[in-house]
């Protein structure tokens, strides 16, 4: 066939060759698409999230692997309701080389989908949701926070095997998280020999807790188990003292009950034993710069979220170089992720087959304005990974 070369087909073809040698020299923006709740009773998490990634990235000079980066914020409201057409905008309409977010596993849930269904670049940096990284796993899909099944289950070992307790009751709002949070505690607490008697649920961002507390206190279990993060925590660690059970029924929790809470909560949650994959009292070096480092850039101390948004940036940074910043590459990005060893505040973690952290879950204790480490409540500890067919 013949071909006749235009003016117009010559302007085509400079504008290629211009975009080209842009990418090559790493002029073009990395496009980072930040879905994280704004509003709501998740929005000192993901304001939190953002801070963290933002502050591994302004360590790395502005860029990663030679890309500066551009940011594009949705808010999701914590609403699953909202979550793919949200996802969609970050996807289609702003065409983002990565999504980062988000805080909720219902709205994560609908993300993943999205993600794997356009072979999107997925980083969440917290929502702990078991299938993200069980039957929904892929390989363009990680997670630098937890699995829900991961923060609970050894706070139920704990409460038989070390505590002595023998019957529990739970309480959590009803979704994906406090589900999968209460039911791995149950899995972890009957394993050792105890028997959760009741789960009690409300919906999801309800914080009208009375009749459940005095449900509670009626039936006198040994132990309560409880999710709630964010203002929730707030009002629950407040109610369940105001309502003098602290005295008599000793409250346990996910981490996510007293993190990034504690100023709000004073009293009340003195002495409360929680685990997560982070503590306030690590006396690690990377800890400490990086305490220092976010004290410094927020006027804030960092909590657990925190952390995960900078351990995201950590992620990108490792699959970026690999790939020197082509992000269709997946399955490179995906391998070199998997063979590194992140240097993480929370200490150092490696990625399962799944993509999601193995990490060490502390024990944690409230004194005064800290959760202290008392102790590792598991060593490495992998998801299960149930369902994962990567
Ligand atoms: C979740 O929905 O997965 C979640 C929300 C807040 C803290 C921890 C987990």
């Amino acid at each position: 066939m013949k071909h006749t070369f235009t003016r117009r087909s010559a302007i085509a073809l400079s504008a290629l060759v211009l975009a080209a040698g842009a990418h090559a020299q790493g002029a073009e923006k990395l496009k980072v698409g930040l879905m994280l709740p704004f509003s709501g009773t998740y929005t000192a998490l993901g304001v939190a999230i953002e801070n963290g990634f933002r502050l591994y990235v302004d360590e790395q000079g502005g860029k990663l692997a030679g890309r500066e980066i551009e940011f594009i914020k949705v808010d999701d409201e914590s609403d699953p309701a909202k979550a793919t057409e949200n996802v969609n905008k970050l996807i289609r309409r702003d065409k983002v080389d990565v999504i980062v977010g988000t805080v909720h596993s219902g709205v994560a849930m609908a993300m993943a989908r999205a993600a794997k269904e356009s072979n999107t670049l997925l980083i969440v940096p917290n929502a702990g949701s078991d299938a993200v990284t069980g039957p929904m796993c892929a390989q363009n899909i990680f997670r630098s926070s937890f699995s829900n099944w991961q923060s609970s289950y050894p706070m139920g070992t704990v409460a038989a095997r070390q505590d002595g307790k023998k019957t529990a009751m739970t309480i959590t709002w009803k979704y994906a998280a406090g589900e999968e949070m209460t039911n791995a505690f149950k899995e972890g607490f009957e394993k050792e020999g105890g028997k959760v008697v009741k789960q009690l649920t409300l919906p999801f961002p309800n914080v009208e807790f009375q009749a459940l507390l005095t449900e509670i206190a009626s039936a006198k279990p040994d132990a309560v188990f409880a999710f709630f993060a964010g203002g929730g925590a707030v009002k629950f660690v407040k109610d369940y003292a105001a309502a003098g059970l602290n005295k008599t029924i000793p409250l346990y929790g996910s981490g996510f009950l007293t993190d990034g809470t504690l100023d709000a909560q004073g009293d009340a949650a003195q002495g409360l034993f929680t685990t997560l994959h982070y503590a306030d009292n690590l006396e690690l070096p990377k800890d400490k710069s990086f305490r220092a480092a976010y004290a410094k850039a927020f006027k804030l101390q960092p909590d657990v979220y925190a952390v995960q948004g900078y351990d995201a940036a950590q992620i990108l940074r490792v699959g970026l170089d690999a790939v020197k910043g082509d992000v269709s590459k997946k399955a490179e990005f995906a391998a070199a992720v998997q063979k590194a060893q992140f240097d993480s505040p929370r200490g150092t973690f490696t990625m399962s087959r799944s993509h999601n952290p193995v990490q060490d879950i502390y024990l944690r204790k409230v004194e005064g304005k800290e959760n202290k480490t008392v102790g590792v409540a598991a060593k490495a500890l992998p998801d299960p990974a149930r369902g994962c067919k990567l």
